[in-house]
């Protein structure tokens, strides 16, 4: 078997908050399992991760408490760092990117591309605390909406009503530090130009896709995001926090969090190259074109992994200087809920990692996200189906077919492996089921199908079970010893390959079967077979898997809800049928569409509402192209107010449904209705 040299990582969390197993879920789980796998297999891997520490959120947070950003980062570092070690994760090395190392990666990469061109200069307009004596970051502005009258409304987007508008459109901005209304000063940032990249990006998911097969949800967000056309990206911000821009003349500049975020991958391998006494060693991995890079993530960061990050390492690869690899897969899940809900810290809805491995071991955790994992579709943790998993999957039949096995080879064979004897045709078909098992589960971990993985390991141990009990041995063990011996043996043999196949998901429980067995564990594919000789010692049993009662799960449910902050559920109000007449409805044509060159939301429409003609401003142009709409009959609202956005007079409003990626479909009118007509 050829050896595969494996660079993996996993997303750098926010060092701004605690995990919560929605994390584990998406990312680092099937991350840890899949490296663990191919650790057994004999593949030369190196497995990154880290902190991501920079960003406007930690500085929002540290503001609130008035403490350093440092403070913040420090805290969750720390606690995120040993919450993954007390949940098995097996890192090669867990960095910061507040660290030296990583802050010249980022100044380098920034350099690379300054001097050869590659970026953009753009001027734009901004919002400045003269007090502070600082830009203002979007998240840290808010005013009066122009359309609306919502006082809190964000900068450039309005929450109550939906509008979206140009900063300097925004009534009475207020400074979320001083209080003080911001001046709007010109200010100049680097952008990427992603556009020119673009066919190259197509051209690379396609050929990956070809080779060795992408998930179909990484692929639907790529394609959306090719649709709507790549745009230059801003890498720069006017903030105190984060790497520095090199440049002389960018004094209070910073390279924007995921411009250098997703570099921290390169320089955490290179703090673990440098750990290891051979600074160089990272190269081996990132600058090989032999290497196989696996990034893990979360669906949020597909655009960033799949696209950002690799317009970033083509552009490097541009250069003369030594090239990158590029993602050759890139296994991204969808979400874990909480019982039925989104986790929600300001909600108090869901459970941090850390709280969770205070009350319950790591391993029927990993083993019930496991079996969970939200490979295509979102899916729950239940307290309820935890506790089942624990008690009837792990200790009902894994950890029973293992005790009966060594209780009864105490027993009978005073603790050592039985040889085989005569073989009857079930033992014969065990054997062989044992000897096909490694291969079938590794082809499911090699295709990132990791939950289907964990599930057909653990048919081996209800195969065992069903095994002993076909086999009768508290029956030959009187009336045919040789019979029992066979029966025994085999079972070991299970026994064994069982805490192999199982080690990446419940690392800890199979140190404990190997310990029991008195036995080290071996390369993957040898796991099937005869591993355990005639005469070997056994060691102690003990018991692996205690169940969970029902007490301790109800009083983690009963917890849950009454900390729970309940949104308020509002009565939806009632209105009469002269309200509902109020609101005209009608349909309408579109004449025209145009795309605004400042916007990415907007689309400029001339519709016709029977012999009237309007101008509407309509927030859909990330999901309609202005040709897919021309002509089209459409619903309006056409007694709103007229409302200014961008600047432009809009007549009316579009009606459209939100689906479920979380693009809009108009809702569209027969061709036989009249424009004009009204919808009632
Ligand atoms: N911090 C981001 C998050 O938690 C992920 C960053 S991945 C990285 O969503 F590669 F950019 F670091
Ligand atoms: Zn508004």
């Amino acid at each position: 078997m050829s050896r595969e040299k494996v660079l993996v990582t996993a997303a750098l969390p926010y060092a701004n908050g605690p995990i919560h197993l929605g994390h584990l879920s998406g990312a680092y789980l099937p991350a840890d399992i899949y490296v663990r796998y191919k650790r057994l297999n004999g593949d030369d891997i190196v497995f990154i991760g880290g902190s991501d520490e920079h960003g406007v959120p930690i500085t929002i947070s540290a503001d609130k408490e008035g403490v350093k950003p440092k403070e913040i980062i420090d805290r969750y570092h720390n606690l995120n760092k040993e919450a993954f070690e007390k949940f098995g994760m097996s890192f090669d090395n867990y960095s910061r990117t507040s660290l030296p190392i990583h802050h010249a990666t980022g100044q380098e990469f920034f350099l690379e591309f300054y001097k050869r061109n590659v970026l953009v200069e753009k001027k734009s307009l901004q919002f400045y605390d003269e007090k502070a004596k600082m830009f203002l970051p979007d998240r840290y502005v808010e005013g009066t909406c122009p359309n609306c009258g919502y006082e809190e409304a964000r900068s450039d987007e309005c929450e109550n009503c939906g509008a979206l508008y140009q900063p300097t459109e925004l009534k009475n901005p207020k400074s979320k530090i001083t209080g003080e209304n911001p001046v709007l000063k010109e200010t100049s940032h680097w952008y990427f130009p992603l556009g020119r990249y673009q066919k190259r990006l197509e051209e690379y998911i396609n050929e990956m896709n070809r080779q060795y097969g992408w998930k179909e949800n990484v692929l639907n967000y790529c394609r959306g995001w090719f649709k709507d056309g790549l745009g230059d990206r801003a890498i720069t911000r006017d903030l105190d926090w984060g790497i520095k821009v090199p440049l002389d003349s960018n004094e209070g500049k910073v390279l924007y969090v995921w411009f250098e975020a997703v570099l921290g991958y390169i320089s955490s391998t290179k703090e673990w190259a440098i750990n290891k006494g051979d600074e160089n060693l990272w190269r081996k991995y990132w600058q090989d074109t032999n290497t196989k890079y696996v990034p893990f993530i979360g669906k949020d960061n597909i655009v960033f992994h799949s696209i950002i990050f690799p317009a970033f390492l083509m552009a490097w690869n541009d250069g003369e200087r030594e090239k990158y690899v590029l993602p050759q897969n890139i296994p991204a899940n969808e979400f874990l809920n909480f019982e039925g809900k989104k986790f929600s810290k300001s909600r108090n809805w869901g459970i941090d990692v850390i709280d969770f491995l205070k009350l319950f071991p790591a391993d029927p955790l990993r083993y019930t996200l496991a079996a969970n994992l939200p490979e295509t579709r979102d899916t729950d943790f239940y307290w309820k189906e935890f506790q089942l998993r624990n008690n009837s999957e792990l200790a009902d039949i894994l950890g029973n077919f293992i005790n009966r096995t060594l209780t009864f080879v105490n027993k009978h064979f005073s603790g050592e492996v039985p040889s085989k004897g005569k073989l009857d045709d079930i033992d014969t078909e065990m054997i062989n089921l044992i000897a096909e098992y490694p291969a079938k589960v590794s082809k499911l971990f090699e295709s990132y199908k990791i939950r289907d993985g964990v599930l057909e390991a653990m048919n081996l141990a209800r195969a065992g079970n069903k095994y002993f009990n076909d086999s009768e041995p508290w029956k030959s063990v009187k009336q045919d010893k040789e019979k029992c011996a066979s029966t025994l043996n085999i079972c070991l043999q299970a026994i064994y390959t069982l805490a192999e196949l199982l080690s990446p998901v419940i690392p800890f429980s199979s140190d404990k079967i190997f310990s029991m067995l008195n036995a080290e564990i071996t390369e993957w594919h040898k796991c099937g077979g005869e591993n355990l000789v005639p005469g070997h010692k056994l060691g102690k049993v003990e018991i692996i898997f205690p169940k969970i009662e029902d007490e301790v799960i109800e009083k983690q449910m009963q917890q849950l809800n009454k900390t729970a902050i309940k949104e308020e559920p509002k009565q939806d109000e009632q209105i009469t049928f002269d309200d509902f007449m109020k609101v005209q409805l009608k349909v309408a044509e579109v004449l025209s569409a145009e795309k605004l060159e400042k916007s990415e939301k907007l689309l400029k429409l001339k519709v016709r509402i029977g012999n009237e003609e309007r101008q509407i401003i309509a927030g859909i142009a990330k999901s309609y192209k202005p040709e897919d709409l021309l002509n089209k009959k459409v619903v309006v609202v056409a007694n709103l107010k007229p409302a200014k956005l961008m600047g432009m007079e809009s007549q009316g409003m579009i009606l459209a449904a939100e689906d479920e990626k979380g693009g809009l479909k108009i809702l569209s009118a027969d061709d036989l209705v009249k424009s004009g007509a009204r919808v009632k």
